[in-house]
């Protein structure tokens, strides 16, 4: 019996692609072949993950070539010269055009190897196995890749999709309940932007999601992945409404720039991120109180962040300045018009962002 439990589709006309979600997809004989049409594989992991998955990986790839190449851990890592890395691996396998690329590991790993496989030979197949829950819900899914610069947060990069996404729901036994909590803050990112009914249904199910229920997680994977599937056919370059996935993401970006890429979790610093964006659109008069205390607490009960220390609103707004939606030298938010709807504006009072700011450093 197939370990498949849900199938959807980017649609993408014919770089349309797959999303499997299930229990043992990743080491399941002959089904990542079955999207993998190449002989020379390289799968691009990490030294945490490797130990765990890539045997399993490597028996299902068979009898391919594969080449495995592993990666320090942690976003520190996320750099051109870490790509440079991969991108000699290929070379000196002698690695044709007719190759591909698989990232195994979570969304540092996606990101680089989906980079890599964008620019190598002009851009090779490319197969996402993504291990965390993060990269189950959202960086495994709409061709993002990319690494970050010393001057921003994802700031070098290139749209290349993947031909499939395998999320195994039974990796994430092995994930550490911190990087749990960091992948539900994208998940309730979903429900903020998009879906009110399954915020609802997060914030009644929130204590079976970091108990680790199988079927709870597969069904925010599944809805996490239907939301982003259906807003990247409709606008796979950011031209209008994918903008809206990055709701938070502009605090939340300065917070991982200016604390140096490592303390915070990315997860984590998009929490404390949204609840700044939810209280800018409190402060605008487009959101009550209410709202805003439901959204905070629905984060503090998952046990993420909502406040920063040690980091002035000055160095919070120099952050921001570098972020992609930023359009003639002005900051574009995401902010909420209701629990489930969100747009992109840059018409805001910028003394309510300042406020909004100072109300979440510490
Ligand atoms: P991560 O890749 O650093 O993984 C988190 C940690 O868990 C790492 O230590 C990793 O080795 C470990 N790990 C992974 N799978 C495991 C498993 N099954 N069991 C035990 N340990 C495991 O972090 P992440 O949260 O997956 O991804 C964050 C990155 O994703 C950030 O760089 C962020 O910018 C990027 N991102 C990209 C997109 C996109 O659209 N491309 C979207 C969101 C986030
Ligand atoms: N994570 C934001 C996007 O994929 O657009």
């Amino acid at each position: 019996m197939s370990s498949v439990a849900h199938t959807l589709t980017v649609k993408l006309g014919r770089r349309s692609y797959p999303i499997l979600i299930g229990h043992g997809v990743l080491g399941e004989s002959g089904l990542i072949g079955h999207h993998l049409p190449a002989r020379d594989v390289l799968i691009v992991t990490n030294t945490t993950v490797a130990p765990l998955y890539l045997e399993a990986l490597e028996g299902a790839l068979r009898p391919r070539r594969t080449v495995a190449t592993l990666l320090p851990d942690g976003e520190s890592y996320k750099t051109l010269d870490t790509v440079a890395r991969i991108l000699d691996v290929l070379v000196a396998n002698r690695f044709g055009r007719d190759c591909a690329v698989v990232a195994l590991g979570g969304g540092v790993v996606g990101d680089m190897a989906g980079f890599a496989a964008s620019v190598y030979q002009r851009g090779v197949a490319f197969v996402q196995v993504p291990t965390t829950l993060l990269a189950q819900v959202d960086s495994a899914v709409g061709g993002k890749t990319g690494v970050n610069h010393p001057g921003g947060k994802n700031l070098i990069g290139a749209f290349h999709q993947p031909t499939a996404v395998l999320a195994d729901t039974a990796t994430l036994a092995s994930l550490p309940p911190r990087e749990l909590r960091a992948g539900l803050a994208e998940v309730i990112k979903y429900g903020l932007i998009r879906d009110a009914a399954f915020f609802d249904w997060l914030e009644s199910q929130a204590g079976a999601l970091l108990a680790g229920d199988q079927d709870a997680l597969a069904h925010v994977i599944l809805r996490s992945c239907q939301i982003k599937a259906g807003i990247v056919g409709r606008d796979e370059l950011e031209h209008g409404e994918r903008a809206l996935l990055n709701f938070g993401h502009t605090f939340g970006h300065a917070i991982e720039s200016a604390t140096g890429y490592g303390s915070w979790l990315h997860g984590e610093a998009v929490a404390a991120g949204m609840v700044m964006a939810a209280r800018m659109s409190c402060e605008s008069g487009l959101i009550d109180a209410a709202a805003l205390a439901r959204i905070t607490t629905l984060i503090e009960r998952v046990g993420l962040p909502t406040r920063l220390a040690g980091v002035s609103a000055q160095t919070m707004l120099q952050g921001m300045r570098m972020d992609k939606k930023v359009l003639d030298g002005h900051i574009r938010l995401v902010l909420l018009r209701a629990v489930g709807d969100a747009f992109v504006t840059a018409d805001y009072d910028s003394r309510h962002l300042q406020r909004t700011l100072e109300a979440h450093l510490c």
